[in-house]
């Protein structure tokens, strides 16, 4: 039985004052760990710092957004998995799908930055999707099954508990659009079909998570498939209520 993962992926949102108001409703004013649902934060790097320190008595875990695929070095601008770590990350989103299409992000470096971040004790969040110009000329499982082969090219059978993989079909990211839970439990059957083939057994335990407008309104439908093990949340994770309400879905079977 996977346990239910919930992460707030904040994007490029939260000052250090919009952070701390956040992380305090979530970890002092509500706080109770759901029962069977694990939680993670992800703030933009500026904010990281600040929000460990108040998550500190708290079950809610930290993440981080990005990372490069080093551990030190003339990198201008990048952050190392190494100083995630350092400052109590446990999290780390990859290959998010702003990253590809924005960032130029390939299969080959994700698949660089995942094995870094694994050799620096964190948990990478490996994220795949298909457009939906994909999904419209049924590429949708040739895509997933690229992009999971390329990302976790450097991986070998003792990574496979270490690692959680997100589905978000790019079609439903920010858009208001969200997969039915046919089309998610289809993709995400899918995609523990690939895990098997290159883990065995292990990917019975892979936590695979959804992502595209989620919300407390389509929380619980989603989760109930049973292949989705939580979401990656992105706009309502900014709004406490909301963010809560799709923890407390995830808690309820
Ligand atoms: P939204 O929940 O805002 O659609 O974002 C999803 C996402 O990209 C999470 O990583």
């Amino acid at each position: 039985m996977r346990t239910k993962l919930i992460v707030g992926n904040w994007k490029m949102f939260g000052t250090l004052a919009e952070t701390r108001k956040l992380i305090f409703q979530l970890a002092v004013e509500w706080g109770k760990p759901c029962e069977g649902v694990e939680v993670a934060v992800c703030p933009p790097f500026t904010s990281l710092i600040v929000a460990k320190h108040q998550l500190e008595l708290s079950h809610i875990k930290l993440g981080a957004q990005n990372c490069y695929a080093e551990t030190s070095g003339a990198f201008t601008g990048e952050i190392s998995p190494a100083m995630l770590a350092d400052i109590g990350c446990t999290y780390v989103i990859l290959g998010h799908s702003e990253r590809r299409t924005l960032f130029g992000e390939t299969d080959e470096l994700v698949s660089r930055k995942v094995r870094a971040s694994l050799d620096a004790g964190l948990t990478p969040i490996i994220c795949i999707g298909e457009t939906e110009s994909q999904r419209d000329n049924n590429e949708t499982e040739s895509v997933l099954a690229r992009q999971l082969a390329g990302s976790l090219a450097t991986l070998t059978n003792d990574d496979a508990a270490k690692i959680v993989l997100a589905y978000e079909p790019v079609w439903a990211i920010g858009t208001g659009k969200t997969a039915t839970p046919e089309q998610a439990q289809a993709a995400h059957a899918f995609i523990r079909s690939e895990l098997s083939k290159k883990f065995g057994d292990a990917a019975g335990s892979i936590q695979i998570l959804y992502g595209g407008s989620v919300k407390p309104q389509n929380a619980k439908v989603l989760f109930a498939c049973p292949d989705v093990d939580g979401g990656l949340v992105g706009g309502a994770s900014l709004d406490a209520d909301q963010f809560i309400a799709i923890i407390e879905a995830a808690a309820t079977p």
